[in-house]
Protein backbone atom coordinates (compact mmCIF):
# COMPACT_ATOMS: atom_id res chain seq x y z
CA UNK A 1 0.00 0.00 0.00
CA UNK A 2 1.38 3.89 -0.73
CA UNK A 3 2.62 5.47 2.08
CA UNK A 4 0.68 8.41 3.27
CA UNK A 5 1.94 11.72 3.36
CA UNK A 6 1.05 14.84 5.11
CA UNK A 7 2.16 18.49 4.09
CA UNK A 8 1.12 20.96 6.28
CA UNK A 9 0.02 24.98 4.12
CA UNK A 10 0.39 22.24 1.53
CA UNK A 11 -2.31 23.76 -0.50
CA UNK A 12 -0.12 27.08 -1.52
CA UNK A 13 2.99 27.73 -2.75
CA UNK A 14 5.95 25.46 -1.43
CA UNK A 15 3.46 23.57 0.14
CA UNK A 16 1.45 22.80 -3.10
CA UNK A 17 4.39 21.81 -5.02
CA UNK A 18 5.39 19.37 -2.52
CA UNK A 19 2.00 17.97 -1.94
CA UNK A 20 2.00 17.08 -6.26
CA UNK A 21 5.36 16.44 -6.26
CA UNK A 22 4.97 13.51 -3.50
CA UNK A 23 1.68 12.52 -5.14
CA UNK A 24 3.43 12.14 -8.57
CA UNK A 25 5.81 9.84 -6.31
CA UNK A 26 2.99 7.88 -5.89
CA UNK A 27 2.47 8.36 -1.71
CA UNK A 28 -0.82 9.31 -0.56
CA UNK A 29 -1.45 13.02 0.14
CA UNK A 30 -3.37 14.96 2.33
CA UNK A 31 -2.38 18.62 2.42
CA UNK A 32 -3.84 21.05 5.14
CA UNK A 33 -4.67 25.01 5.04
CA UNK A 34 -5.21 27.51 7.70
CA UNK A 35 -8.26 29.00 6.21
CA UNK A 36 -8.25 29.92 2.74
CA UNK A 37 -10.96 27.46 1.44
CA UNK A 38 -11.30 28.82 -2.14
CA UNK A 39 -7.34 28.45 -2.83
CA UNK A 40 -7.96 24.64 -1.28
CA UNK A 41 -10.99 23.97 -2.78
CA UNK A 42 -9.08 24.94 -6.65
CA UNK A 43 -6.17 22.73 -5.33
CA UNK A 44 -8.48 19.58 -5.06
CA UNK A 45 -10.28 20.62 -8.18
CA UNK A 46 -6.45 20.53 -10.17
CA UNK A 47 -4.56 17.92 -8.37
CA UNK A 48 -7.21 15.41 -6.85
CA UNK A 49 -5.19 15.58 -3.52
CA UNK A 50 -7.36 15.36 -0.42
CA UNK A 51 -7.18 19.00 1.71
CA UNK A 52 -8.05 19.60 5.73
CA UNK A 53 -8.49 22.82 7.74
CA UNK A 54 -6.87 23.21 10.86
CA UNK A 55 -4.89 25.13 12.95
CA UNK A 56 -1.33 24.33 13.48
CA UNK A 57 -0.87 27.02 16.22
CA UNK A 58 -3.67 24.54 18.31
CA UNK A 59 -2.31 20.79 19.85
CA UNK A 60 -6.55 20.01 20.10
CA UNK A 61 -7.02 20.97 16.61
CA UNK A 62 -4.40 19.34 15.05
CA UNK A 63 -4.30 16.23 17.11
CA UNK A 64 -8.00 15.75 16.01
CA UNK A 65 -6.93 16.88 12.39
CA UNK A 66 -4.31 14.16 12.27
CA UNK A 67 -6.59 11.86 13.85
CA UNK A 68 -9.20 12.41 11.19
CA UNK A 69 -6.62 11.97 8.08
CA UNK A 70 -5.46 8.78 9.46
CA UNK A 71 -8.53 7.31 9.93
CA UNK A 72 -9.15 8.05 5.96
CA UNK A 73 -5.70 7.37 4.11
CA UNK A 74 -3.84 5.47 6.74
CA UNK A 75 -1.18 5.89 9.37
CA UNK A 76 1.11 9.07 8.64
CA UNK A 77 4.51 7.90 7.48
CA UNK A 78 5.67 11.25 5.95
CA UNK A 79 5.66 14.25 7.63
CA UNK A 80 6.19 17.94 5.75
CA UNK A 81 5.93 20.72 8.24
CA UNK A 82 5.81 23.56 6.08
CA UNK A 83 3.07 26.13 7.07
CA UNK A 84 4.71 29.33 7.67
CA UNK A 85 3.84 32.58 8.18
CA UNK A 86 5.15 36.24 8.30
CA UNK A 87 4.58 39.40 10.56
CA UNK A 88 7.09 41.43 9.88
CA UNK A 89 8.75 44.48 11.56
CA UNK A 90 11.54 46.19 13.02
CA UNK A 91 12.47 45.40 16.61
CA UNK A 92 11.64 48.58 18.28
CA UNK A 93 8.35 47.90 16.56
CA UNK A 94 7.49 44.74 16.59
CA UNK A 95 4.01 44.24 18.82
CA UNK A 96 4.11 41.21 21.05
CA UNK A 97 0.72 40.07 19.12
CA UNK A 98 3.55 39.68 16.06
CA UNK A 99 5.83 37.79 18.06
CA UNK A 100 3.24 35.23 19.45
CA UNK A 101 1.83 34.84 16.08
CA UNK A 102 4.75 33.77 14.21
CA UNK A 103 6.06 31.46 17.10
CA UNK A 104 3.00 29.64 17.36
CA UNK A 105 2.29 28.81 13.18
CA UNK A 106 6.37 28.16 12.69
CA UNK A 107 8.00 27.06 15.80
CA UNK A 108 5.04 25.44 18.19
CA UNK A 109 3.01 24.63 14.74
CA UNK A 110 5.53 22.06 14.01
CA UNK A 111 5.64 20.54 17.63
CA UNK A 112 1.76 19.93 16.98
CA UNK A 113 2.29 18.73 13.67
CA UNK A 114 4.88 15.91 14.46
CA UNK A 115 4.10 15.19 18.24
CA UNK A 116 0.80 13.61 17.68
CA UNK A 117 2.00 11.05 14.87
CA UNK A 118 5.75 10.15 16.64
CA UNK A 119 4.14 7.45 18.58
CA UNK A 120 3.11 5.85 15.82
CA UNK A 121 5.65 6.36 13.42
CA UNK A 122 8.02 4.76 16.41
CA UNK A 123 5.70 1.89 16.85
CA UNK A 124 5.88 1.18 12.56
CA UNK A 125 9.72 1.86 12.81
CA UNK A 126 9.25 4.07 9.68
CA UNK A 127 9.06 7.40 10.02
CA UNK A 128 10.37 10.57 7.15
CA UNK A 129 9.94 14.25 8.84
CA UNK A 130 10.78 17.72 6.93
CA UNK A 131 10.91 20.69 8.43
CA UNK A 132 10.61 23.84 6.03
CA UNK A 133 12.61 26.24 7.66
CA UNK A 134 14.46 29.40 6.09
CA UNK A 135 17.62 31.00 4.92
CA UNK A 136 16.63 33.66 7.42
CA UNK A 137 16.83 31.35 10.43
CA UNK A 138 20.77 30.21 9.33
CA UNK A 139 21.47 34.35 8.98
CA UNK A 140 19.00 36.47 10.54
CA UNK A 141 17.24 39.23 8.78
CA UNK A 142 16.11 42.71 9.41
CA UNK A 143 12.76 43.33 10.74
CA UNK A 144 12.08 39.40 11.52
CA UNK A 145 13.41 38.75 14.80
CA UNK A 146 10.52 36.50 15.27
CA UNK A 147 10.38 35.00 11.82
CA UNK A 148 14.24 33.86 12.27
CA UNK A 149 13.88 32.81 16.01
CA UNK A 150 11.14 30.52 14.61
CA UNK A 151 12.96 29.30 11.66
CA UNK A 152 16.39 28.63 13.41
CA UNK A 153 13.82 27.18 16.18
CA UNK A 154 13.58 24.57 13.19
CA UNK A 155 16.76 23.05 12.84
CA UNK A 156 17.15 22.72 16.63
CA UNK A 157 13.54 20.48 16.16
CA UNK A 158 15.18 18.27 13.88
CA UNK A 159 18.57 18.00 14.87
CA UNK A 160 17.48 16.54 18.01
CA UNK A 161 14.49 14.23 16.94
CA UNK A 162 16.82 12.98 14.22
CA UNK A 163 19.02 11.69 17.14
CA UNK A 164 15.85 10.16 19.21
CA UNK A 165 14.12 8.77 15.93
CA UNK A 166 17.49 7.29 14.39
CA UNK A 167 16.82 3.75 16.44
CA UNK A 168 13.33 3.89 15.52
CA UNK A 169 14.14 4.16 11.54
CA UNK A 170 12.77 7.92 11.83
CA UNK A 171 14.19 10.39 10.00
CA UNK A 172 14.25 14.24 10.30
CA UNK A 173 15.17 17.11 8.13
CA UNK A 174 15.26 20.49 7.31
CA UNK A 175 15.07 22.57 4.15
CA UNK A 176 16.20 26.08 4.28
CA UNK A 177 14.85 27.56 0.90
CA UNK A 178 15.99 30.93 -0.04
CA UNK A 179 13.44 33.62 -2.02
CA UNK A 180 11.19 31.36 -3.42
CA UNK A 181 8.64 32.85 -5.99
CA UNK A 182 5.04 32.30 -3.95
CA UNK A 183 2.81 34.66 -2.62
CA UNK A 184 4.23 34.95 0.51
CA UNK A 185 7.55 36.75 -1.51
CA UNK A 186 5.50 38.39 -4.26
CA UNK A 187 3.48 40.53 -1.79
CA UNK A 188 6.94 42.62 -1.16
CA UNK A 189 7.29 45.73 -3.19
CA UNK A 190 9.16 45.15 -6.54
CA UNK A 191 11.83 47.51 -5.61
CA UNK A 192 12.35 45.18 -2.27
CA UNK A 193 11.84 42.32 -4.60
CA UNK A 194 14.73 43.66 -7.15
CA UNK A 195 17.15 43.97 -4.28
CA UNK A 196 16.58 40.84 -3.01
CA UNK A 197 17.28 39.36 -6.63
CA UNK A 198 20.04 41.26 -6.36
CA UNK A 199 21.43 39.21 -3.34
CA UNK A 200 20.73 35.97 -5.18
CA UNK A 201 24.48 34.89 -6.60
CA UNK A 202 22.35 32.68 -9.14
CA UNK A 203 20.33 35.74 -10.28
CA UNK A 204 16.16 34.89 -10.01
CA UNK A 205 14.27 33.20 -7.53
CA UNK A 206 13.71 30.03 -6.39
CA UNK A 207 10.70 27.87 -8.02
CA UNK A 208 8.53 26.48 -5.51
CA UNK A 209 9.20 22.79 -7.43
CA UNK A 210 12.63 22.98 -6.59
CA UNK A 211 12.07 23.06 -2.74
CA UNK A 212 9.85 20.23 -3.36
CA UNK A 213 12.52 18.15 -5.76
CA UNK A 214 14.63 18.46 -2.15
CA UNK A 215 11.24 16.69 0.17
CA UNK A 216 11.13 14.34 -2.42
CA UNK A 217 14.53 12.58 -2.01
CA UNK A 218 14.86 13.55 1.84
CA UNK A 219 11.34 10.90 2.13
CA UNK A 220 12.68 8.51 -0.13
CA UNK A 221 13.67 5.19 1.01
CA UNK A 222 17.21 6.07 -0.57
CA UNK A 223 18.03 9.20 1.79
CA UNK A 224 17.87 6.48 5.05
CA UNK A 225 21.17 7.46 6.13
CA UNK A 226 20.26 11.84 5.89
CA UNK A 227 19.48 12.41 9.52
CA UNK A 228 19.28 15.37 10.93
CA UNK A 229 20.58 17.07 8.24
CA UNK A 230 19.61 20.74 6.59
CA UNK A 231 19.40 21.00 2.64
CA UNK A 232 19.82 24.92 1.68
CA UNK A 233 18.67 25.70 -1.82
CA UNK A 234 18.95 29.84 -1.82
CA UNK A 235 20.44 29.90 -5.29
CA UNK A 236 24.09 30.26 -3.59
CA UNK A 237 23.03 33.20 -1.13
CA UNK A 238 24.00 32.17 1.71
CA UNK A 239 26.45 29.31 3.37
CA UNK A 240 26.49 27.50 6.12
N1 LIG B 1 8.42 31.81 -0.10
C1 LIG B 1 9.68 31.88 0.28
O1 LIG B 1 10.52 32.54 -0.35
C2 LIG B 1 10.18 31.12 1.48
C3 LIG B 1 11.53 31.17 1.79
C4 LIG B 1 11.99 30.44 2.88
C5 LIG B 1 11.13 29.70 3.63
N2 LIG B 1 9.80 29.67 3.32
C6 LIG B 1 8.92 28.86 4.16
O2 LIG B 1 8.23 27.93 3.33
C7 LIG B 1 6.94 27.67 3.88
C8 LIG B 1 5.87 27.92 2.83
O3 LIG B 1 5.96 29.26 2.42
P1 LIG B 1 5.09 29.82 1.18
O4 LIG B 1 5.78 31.03 0.70
O5 LIG B 1 4.78 28.71 0.26
O6 LIG B 1 3.75 30.27 1.97
P2 LIG B 1 2.31 30.67 1.39
O7 LIG B 1 2.32 30.70 -0.09
O8 LIG B 1 1.94 31.90 2.15
O9 LIG B 1 1.39 29.43 1.87
C9 LIG B 1 1.28 29.18 3.24
C10 LIG B 1 0.47 27.91 3.46
O10 LIG B 1 0.48 27.66 4.88
C11 LIG B 1 -0.86 27.61 5.36
N3 LIG B 1 -0.90 28.13 6.73
C12 LIG B 1 -0.53 29.35 7.18
N4 LIG B 1 -0.77 29.46 8.49
C13 LIG B 1 -1.30 28.28 8.89
C14 LIG B 1 -1.80 27.78 10.11
N5 LIG B 1 -1.76 28.50 11.24
N6 LIG B 1 -2.32 26.53 10.14
C15 LIG B 1 -2.36 25.77 9.01
N7 LIG B 1 -1.92 26.18 7.82
C16 LIG B 1 -1.40 27.43 7.76
C17 LIG B 1 -1.66 28.46 4.38
O11 LIG B 1 -3.05 28.15 4.45
P3 LIG B 1 -4.16 29.16 3.82
O12 LIG B 1 -4.07 28.99 2.33
O13 LIG B 1 -5.45 28.69 4.37
O14 LIG B 1 -3.76 30.53 4.26
C18 LIG B 1 -0.99 28.05 3.07
O15 LIG B 1 -1.47 26.79 2.64
C19 LIG B 1 6.81 28.57 5.12
O16 LIG B 1 7.14 27.85 6.28
C20 LIG B 1 7.83 29.65 4.86
O17 LIG B 1 8.29 30.24 6.05
C21 LIG B 1 9.30 30.37 2.27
Amino acid sequence: MARTALVTGGTRGIGAAISKALKEQGYQVAATYAGNDEKAKAFTDETGIQTYKWNVGNYEESKAGLEKVESELGPIDIVVANAGITRDAPFHKMKPEQWNEVIETNLTGVFNTIHPIWPGMRERGFGRIVVISSINGQKGQFAQVNYAATKAGDLGIVKSLAQEGASKGITANAVCPGYIATEMVMAVPEKVRDAIVGQIPTGRLGEPEEIARCVSFLVSDDAAFINGSTISANGGQFFV
